[in-house]
């Protein structure tokens, strides 16, 4: 199997390095448009192969697409990130073109692959890969946004902090648009191995929990004056690496919804099965009313990022 990453930048060379250690693909092919970076770094990443134990062989490309030929998965993440004090919609003109361009040009040498977005504002960008992916017959089920991944990661590491108990008991996700404020950590449903959080933790808690999940992101932008890249790069790679291993797993991503959780025409994150085809289920969780209106006021803000698009 192989799996093209394009973007050799943070989340980018931090994927293919999972992926890589991992073993889950015999060739990863790392691409970006600056000069001998994706060579560097795949080399660099090769000179840990014996060092690691993996025999996964990673190529780098200077923007040749005919090196991604007949990817099975293809990581998106060329785009520019997120400065302190930055929102990720404020990105959407300059990673509109780079992702329109990257999609074509990715489906024009691998048309069969399933595509995996990291670009921000991800559920824009994933919309319009899903534009794109129309025009050239691409099934919507191989259009897959990456955020729910992460954010329910960074879910689970806060109710992990408040509770006390090991981020691995700790289920919980997080759905709705990838923004801060658009995403919704669902409180009412996460469980320290099956048991309600809410039961170890008070409503100002929770309340507390999702906040800190949600501006997540942010903070670590604060801290490091860009944005975070070893969960990002992990997050992708447990959603690639469901992909090729047809793990069937449920992780909240952003997909194409065509009248589930009451919208039309947009993709935003909802728990998905992940297996070898894309996208094959969205899973319709009963949300309660106030659920169901955070979730209607996270697409309105995310349609009207879209909207942007055709402006
Ligand atoms: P980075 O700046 O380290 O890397 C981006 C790379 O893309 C650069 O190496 C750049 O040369 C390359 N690039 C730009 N235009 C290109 C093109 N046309 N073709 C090929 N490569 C191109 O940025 P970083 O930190 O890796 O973030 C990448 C993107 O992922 C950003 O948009 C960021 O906001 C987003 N992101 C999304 C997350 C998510 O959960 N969906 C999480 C973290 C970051």
């Amino acid at each position: 199997m192989k799996v093209t990453v394009v973007g050799a930048g943070a989340v980018g060379a931090t994927t293919a390095d999972n992926i890589a250690r991992k073993q889950i693909v015999d060739e990863v092919v790392l691409l970006d448009i600056k000069q001998g970076v994706a060579e560097g770094k795949a080399m660099d990443l090769m000179q840990t192969a014996s060092l690691e134990g993996f025999d996964t062989t990673i190529i780098g490309s200077t923007n040749d697409y005919t090196k991604t030929a007949k990817s099975d998965v293809v990581v998106i993440t060329s785009g520019l990130p997120r400065k302190p004090g930055m929102t990720r919609e404020e990105l959407i003109g300059i990673n509109a073109g780079i992702v329109r361009d990257v999609v074509t040009k990715i489906l024009t040498h691998s048309p069969k692959a399933i595509l995996l977005i990291v670009s921000n504002p991800m559920d824009t960008m994933t919309y319009l890969a899903y534009q794109v992916a129309q025009e050239m017959g691409v099934n919507k089920k191989r259009i897959i946004g990456m955020g729910g991944s992460l954010d329910s990661s960074r879910f689970r590491y806060y109710l992990s902090q408040a509770t006390g108990f090991a981020q691995s008991d700790i289920h919980g996700q997080v759905i709705g648009g990838h923004g801060d404020t658009t995403m919704i950590p669902l409180t009412r449903l996460a469980t320290v191995n099956s048991i309600p959080v809410s039961r170890f933790l008070s409503k100002e808690v929770l309340e507390k929990v999702a906040a800190d999940t949600m501006v997540g992101g942010a903070t670590l932008t604060g801290l490091l004056g860009t944005s975070a890249w070893y969960a990002p790069g992990i997050a992708s790679c447990a959603v690639v690496e469901a992909i090729v291993r047809d793990e069937k797993k449920v992780i909240p991503s952003s997909v194409y919804l065509n009248g589930e959780y009451g919208q039309k025409d947009i993709c935003m994150g909802v728990p998905v099965v992940i297996g070898r085809n894309g996208w094959e289920k969205i899973i319709n969780i009963r949300l309660n009313q106030e659920e169901q209106a955070a979730f209607a006021k996270s697409a309105d803000a995310v349609r009207n990022m879209n909207n942007v698009l055709a402006t």
